[in-house]
């Protein structure tokens, strides 16, 4: 069955950005001039999604706004003559077909999965962090699709980490079957670099199958009061046998729900801006020969 639907959980506190996110979604970050979430839902779309779900919560209104139509707005720049400003706007409010339903509480990504089972109808779907940017030739999701395409079962999407940062992971223990791709064996979530079976972490991008639901219904909440997601894909895998794949995504992963993933690549992404590209790098030569000034 075709990948045609995805699921884009948003509802976390991101407490890891205060004191912004006290009052602003941390989707809604600006990477340059167009918030992290509308980076999400065009990978998306670049993937052959034609469906979103958008988990969210408390707090995340801003984010339907954001995706909504502006009648007032594009009416003020068709009167100012503001014909390329009008044309961004109204292709935001065009993009696709979002939905949205609300997480009651923060229970952790396991739970706020749990929301979309009645809008994926036992289809297969792409799962894709709000908080992770990936920046690639081929959509990072369209590269754990095709996976899918190939084997039919669940795809991880992972990255190689320094040994240092394992700890901050869920890590995979896994069987090479081809280049960047693993049958996993096992999951850890969290472990300590001696217990770590790899370095190979999962990152926020998944295509799953409705089991996950039934089990996600049975898994317990962790020491923090949370469903963790890689908790019920461990258990599909070692308590009912299933197959499930990890795929290396060919790109750059930033994550943003971290106050220097967010800097980095707003730098990255406006070094990849013709407007602003040299003007960045002559700050940058400058601000570099000024060091020691602060
Ligand atoms: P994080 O692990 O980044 O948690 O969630 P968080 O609460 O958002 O942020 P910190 O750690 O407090 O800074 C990973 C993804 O799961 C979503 C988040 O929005 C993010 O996309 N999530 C997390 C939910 O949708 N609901 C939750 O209850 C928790």
């Amino acid at each position: 069955m075709k990948v045609r639907k995805a699921v884009i959980p948003a509802a976390g506190l991101g407490t890891r950005m205060l004191p912004i996110t006290k009052s602003m979604p941390k989707e809604m970050l600006p990477i340059v001039d167009k918030p992290v979430i509308h980076y999400v839902v065009e990978e998306a779309i670049k993937a052959g999604i034609d469906d979103i779900l958008i988990i969210t919560g408390k707090g995340k209104r801003a984010i339907e706004n954001y995706f909504d139509k502006s009648f007032e707005l594009e009416f003020y720049l068709r009167e100012k003559g503001k014909e390329k400003e009008l044309q961004q706007i109204e292709e935001i409010g065009e993009m696709i077909d979002i939905y949205y339903v609300r997480q009651k509480k923060p229970l952790g990504l396991g739970d706020a999965i749990l929301y979309a089972e009645k809008h994926v109808n036992n289809e297969p779907f792409a799962v894709l962090l709000g908080d992770d940017i990936i920046i690639s030739k081929e959509p990072g999701i369209g590269q754990l699709i095709n996976i899918f395409d190939q084997f039919k079962s669940p795809v991880i999407g992972v990255e190689q980490v320094s040994w240092e940062s394992v700890e901050k992971y869920g890590i995979i223990d896994g069987n090479k079957v081809e280049k960047d791709i693993y049958q996993v064996r096992d999951l850890v979530e969290k472990p300590s670099r001696k217990q770590a079976p790899s370095n190979i972490a999962i990152i926020g991008r998944y295509v799953l199958t409705p089991e996950i639901f039934d089990t996600l219904k049975e898994s317990k909440p962790d020491k923090r009061g949370e469903i963790q997601l890689t908790d019920a894909l461990k258990y599909l895998i070692t308590n009912n046998q299933n197959t499930i794949y990890a795929k290396e995504i060919d790109g750059d992963r930033y994550d943003v729900g971290d106050k220097f993933g967010f800097i980095q690549v707003n730098i990255e992404m406006a070094l990849r801006r013709k407007d602003l590209r040299n003007k960045l790098e002559n700050y940058l030569r400058q601000y570099k020969l000024l060091e020691g000034s602060l």
